[in-house]
């Protein structure tokens, strides 16, 4: 193992002169200079900021990743023995197969170990001294609108909606859907669904109705948590709507949910003015608090299921990704903590929605089983200005913000004198997540937002993984703008070519990662099949991410973006097939092909080429329609940028939509179409190009 190239790469890094001790502060970025060449550019760690970091130096990092991939197994249980386990483990890495052609893809850690994450992220910290410490902190839409829980408080909400749940009927092993906004409800929920043993699935409350329906004839849920509306910025959702539409749609296939659980979010909308289903909708406010605040644990075994979380792929039926309890406990908690360099006296604000991974292992989950103090925040980064964020650091005190490129690129556009009229004194590390960041963003986040003294964890990680996999331990390396750095302890990426041969060096390529880490998915909900043939089959032996990726002379690992259906908009996946789905529903349109266009703020756009049935014309209202089409399939963030109509679409003889044309005109590159003989018919071309502007 330790001839692997990355780790050679290391080794040799380990061994320049900004060793241990000897790291010099020298802000060798300064804002708007170009760097020579990106790989040449080097941000060095303030030696100050090193001196104090859980990993102090590239010497102590080789140390700990040698450990971690010779001895996975000691490595990752001591981490795992800091946690409360009612009854061990039988072994650390039970069983462990990542080679579809020698059977079925199986991974086990801490197999026959009986724990509860709930426990450990609460009791365990109350029993250790921390129940009056702050766990919550809570910002609504409006400033001066918030709120706070400590742990014991915290502790509390989730031991009665615990027993509500029980009480009603979910039992371990039981899914339950929730579908709430960033209030304090939606972490509580988690805990709670968590603590009986019941399997939650987190919807982002910004999908549509139809986007539930599909996932609640997936799961098939006992109860839907959510709340009668909510406010972003200066307009009102209303919540409860979505999920009566998705409840009345989503019996054909299931037993229907009888129970639907609503928070009343008072700011937003009043109970009176909300739609009700009596026998199936039960106020939280009045059923929930009528139970103790005492809840009996339900011990689990390491490998049951914790949640499934969806995700798109490349056909229009998201996937499932399950996550179960041990592993994801382990890899969350100790993600988060070397990542963020994370102390007992920080104030953690990750900006992301808890519909999300990110928000699943970097919001609840892995702070909170540090024992730490996280800020949640309800609405939107521009409201009432773009200086919001910067007023709620400051407000807080924030000493790590971890956040999206996406929001960096749109706070960037509006210009410094909003986050410069703020103090911004308290950060001390700031992170990235969801999308390749790209240097003028990062610089921007550096120099201006952190003042040139924060480091940038850009981590790189994905749904499936469960938490980080390659990024920077602040303080440990010198960090450059644009990569993700090195990869976390044990885990081993690895870079393939088309054929699946692992190259070495400087190279670019498919990213990989081979054998397992304990935060890796199990599987995908119902379908086995599927997960060993997205993950498996592209590259027998390896995890394949689905991401490219290039290595640098240095060993520092670039991320390059999906190499597969996949687009990325602000970080939000979205398959094109989803997108292609949705439009074709629309009963004028017969075709459609999406591709992925660059996007300044969004890092990627959706641009969708559309055929029509016979005889309808191409017009603006038809535009709006097909876009509002989408935005009801699926969400308003997977709305298209732009909708071209073709007359026809360009194919193979064998029928097959040439996308890599699509791509050139969609990006304007109208010279560089490529070879077009492979065509049934080339004349599409020049008739679509003359449409581009349509
Ligand atoms: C992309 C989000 C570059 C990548 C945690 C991945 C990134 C997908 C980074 C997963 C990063 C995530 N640099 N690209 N630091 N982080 N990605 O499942 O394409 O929503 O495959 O998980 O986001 O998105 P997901």
């Amino acid at each position: 193992v330790a001839s692997h190239d990355h780790l050679r790469h290391m080794d040799s890094m380990a061994q320049l002169p900004f060793g241990a001790g000897k790291i010099s502060h020298h802000n060798a970025v300064i804002l708007g200079e170009a760097p020579a060449s990106e790989e040449n550019d080097l941000v060095f760690p303030n030696a100050e900021f090193s001196k104090k970091a859980l990993v102090s130096s590239p010497e102590k990092y080789m140390e700990m990743y040698k450990r971690s991939v010779v001895d996975p197994a000691g490595f990752w249980s001591e981490f795992a023995s800091e946690f409360y386990w009612k009854k061990k483990w039988v072994r650390e890495v039970f069983s462990e197969n990542l080679d579809v052609r020698k059977g079925n893809v199986k991974i086990e850690w801490f197999k026959g170990g009986k724990t509860n994450i709930c426990h450990n992220a609460l009791d365990r910290n109350v029993e250790a001294g921390s129940g009056d410490k702050v766990a919550l902190y809570w910002e609504g839409n409006e400033p001066g609108q918030d709120g706070k829980l400590t742990y014991k408080e915290l502790l509390k909400n989730v031991c009665q909606l615990a027993n509500y749940l029980r009480h009603v009927g979910v039992r371990k092993g039981d899914a339950v859907v929730i579908y709430l906004p960033m209030l304090m409800q939606l972490p509580i929920a988690m805990l709670a669904c968590a603590r009986i043993g019941a399997v939650h699935s987190v919807v982002f409350a910004g999908f549509s109705s139809d986007s539930l329906v599909q996932r609640i004839e997936d799961c098939k849920p006992k109860v839907v948590i959510t709340c009668n509306a909510v406010c972003r910025g200066s307009k009102v959702i209303h919540l409860k709507d979505i999920v009566d539409n998705a409840l009345a749609d989503s019996t054909k296939n299931v037993d229907s949910v009888d129970l639907c659980l609503t928070y009343e979010n008072k700011s937003a909308l009043s109970r009176e003015e909300t739609k009700w289903t009596k026998g199936r909708d039960f106020w939280w406010q009045d059923v929930v608090s009528v139970f103790p605040t005492e809840c009996q644990v339900e011990w689990v075994d390491a490998e049951d299921p914790l949640f499934i979380l969806y995700t798109s792929g490349s056909t229009a039926k998201p996937k499932g990704v399950l996550h179960t309890t041990g592993g994801y406990m382990v890899y969350s908690a100790i993600t988060f903590r070397y990542a963020f360099d994370y102390k007992p006296l920080d104030i953690y604000w990750c900006t992301a929605d808890c519909g999300w991974i990110t928000g699943h292992s970097y919001v609840a989950y892995g702070p909170l089983l540090n024992g730490a103090t996280i800020l949640i925040y309800e609405g939107v980064p521009n409201y009432p200005d773009a200086g919001r964020s910067w007023d709620i650091v400051d407000k807080y005190k924030v000493t790590i913000f971890y956040t999206a490129p996406t929001l960096i690129r749109s706070l960037m556009r509006e210009g410094d004198q909003y986050v410069t009229r703020y103090s911004r004194k308290s950060l001390r590390v700031l992170g990235t997540v969801g999308e390749p960041i790209n240097p003028t963003a990062w610089r921007w986040f550096f120099n201006v937002v952190g003042n040139a003294q924060c480091p940038i964890s850009d981590t790189w990680w994905q749904t499936e993984t469960g938490g980080f996999m390659i990024t920077p331990l602040p303080g440990a390396w010198p960090q450059k703008p644009g990569s993700a750095t090195f990869p976390f302890f044990g885990v081993q990426p690895v870079i393939v070519d088309e054929k699946g041969n692992e190259i070495i060096g400087e190279c670019s390529g498919y990213l990989c990662i081979k054998t397992s880490w304990p935060g890796a998915l199990r599987t995908l909900h119902g379908d086995h099949e599927r997960y060993e043939t997205t993950y498996f089959k592209p590259f027998p032996g390896y995890y394949f991410s689905g991401d490219g990726c290039s290595r640098d002379k240095d060993g520092y690992y670039w991320i390059t973006g999906r190499v597969d259906d996949v687009i990325n908009v602000s970080g939000h996946r979205i398959g094109t097939a989803e997108v292609e789905s949705a439009l074709i529903s629309h009963p004028k349109c017969a075709e459609a092909a999406v591709v992925a266009i660059e996007h300044e703020v969004k890092g990627q756009g959706i641009y969708a080429f559309v055929t029509l049935v016979k005889g309808v014309p191409f017009n603006e209202e038809l535009r709006k329609e097909l876009i509002s089409t989408v935005r009801n399939q699926i969400g308003s963030f997977a709305a298209p940028e732009k909708i071209h109509w073709a007359p026809e679409l360009p194919k193979t003889r064998s029928g097959k939509i040439m996308r890599r044309i699509l791509r050139k005109i969609a990006s304007k590159q109208l010279d560089d179409i490529g070879d077009t003989s492979a065509l049934a018919d080339p004349s599409v071309i020049p008739q679509l190009i003359a449409l581009c502007d349509h």
